[in-house]
């Protein structure tokens, strides 16, 4: 087991595989996209089954696979299904924009896929191509009925960003009337690659709530698991479930039990901090396991207590020149 220097158990890693993406959604990046890295800087698929094995040994028990879109990394499922294999790894999960990930979804299932979590900010082709700047809503919406008809546990991501996707607050959340998902609003954060100026965060999670209140006056409060970033909310009637993530207002840091790992093998042990240990360096150094769960837990036990009180970290002024497609959300 894992424990850090302020008594909170790790045992999740996320696990960015690529920093490249289909879309480009301005809260992430901007229009012409981000300096992309030169693939000899990615992690390998060897030396990421490497870093998971040691991982695993310590006491990680769930692996987030996110990206910028991850099955845009080429051999993805051969990965995954090695990732399967590693004694100790309990649980495997994906975060996906779901363009490319409907073919996929059988595998997904013989695989084992606890959840996918699914990019969708707007019903509407329009509003969706404004935000992503591709029109690829029929992709993702063909994603989210395969994941459904699989029986694989289905949450959906929409930032609620003003003038772009407000009037979709409702229709994304009367999704949860006709199916088992949980509709998560998220609060806009500074991570945009420098796309546009700084979150305005005139919808925070109260905003949100109260806006879902008018329409479902009897949404109630449910039980949260034990480190959800969202705060739920239950629709009477409704199969699916309301989730707020008030990713910017708020702060989860006194549950938090994950780690992330960039698609260059940078650990960060906080979304809001910097890299802690190069693990592609180290790997690369041809050291022994033995060194790299001693540089692991040297990190682990340096973490910050709260990323938002953290020294520069909560840059309320400017926005984040980093892009969420590299940091893996
Ligand atoms: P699970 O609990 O494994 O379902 O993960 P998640 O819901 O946190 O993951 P997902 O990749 O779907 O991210 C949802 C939103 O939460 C994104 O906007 C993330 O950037 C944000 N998020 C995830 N982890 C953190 C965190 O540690 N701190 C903050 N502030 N936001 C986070
Ligand atoms: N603020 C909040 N959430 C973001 N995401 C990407 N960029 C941002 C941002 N600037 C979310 C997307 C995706 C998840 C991994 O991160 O909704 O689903
Ligand atoms: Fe791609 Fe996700 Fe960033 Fe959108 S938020 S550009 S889908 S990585």
């Amino acid at each position: 087991m894992i424990v850090d220097n302020h008594g909170r158990v790790l045992d999740y890693v996320r696990l960015a595989v690529t920093d490249r993406c289909n879309l480009r959604c301005f809260y992430c990046m901007p229009e012409e996209g981000i300096d992309y890295l030169p693939k000899k800087q990615l992690l390998t698929y060897e030396e990421m089954e490497r870093m998971l094995r040691v991982l695993a040994e310590m006491g990680i028990r769930k692996v987030r696979i996110t990206g910028g879109e991850p099955f845009l990394r080429k051999d993805l499922l051969s990965f995954l299904w090695r990732i399967k294999a590693i004694p100790g790894i309990e649980e495997i999960h994906i975060t996906t924009n779901g363009v490319l990930t409907a073919p996929l979804v059988p595998e997904l299932k013989k695989l084992g896929i606890k959840s996918v979590n699914l990019s969708l900010d707007s019903l509407d082709r329009e509003r969706f191509f404004k935000i992503t700047r591709r029109d690829e809503l029929d992709r993702v919406m063909d994603t989210f009925h395969a994941l459904l008809q699989h029986n694989i546990r289905v949450k959906i991501n929409a930032v609620v960003m003003e003038g772009q996707n407000t009037e979709d607050i409702i229709p994304l959340a009367h999704l949860t009337e006709k199916y088992p998902v949980s509709m998560r609003f998220i609060e806009e954060m500074p991570f945009n690659g420098g796309a546009n100026n700084h979150p305005s965060l005139t919808w925070n999670y109260l905003r949100i709530l109260d806006e879902l209140q008018v329409v479902y006056p009897g949404i109630t409060k449910i039980a949260d698991a034990p480190n959800a970033t969202a705060v739920h909310y239950a629709i009477p009637g409704h199969p699916g479930n309301i989730g707020i993530i008030a990713a910017y207002t708020r702060t989860f840091c006194g549950t938090c039990n994950r780690i992330r790992v960039t698609a260059q093998g940078g650990l960060k042990t906080c979304l809001y901090g910097d890299d802690v240990l190069n693990i592609r360096d180290l790997l690369r150094a041809d050291i022994s396991n033995d060194t790299l769960k001693a540089s692991f837990l040297q990190a682990f036990g340096n973490r910050a207590k709260d990323g938002f009180e953290a020294e520069d970290h909560r840059q309320f002024l400017l926005p984040v020149f980093q892009s969420m497609s590299t940091i893996g959300g």
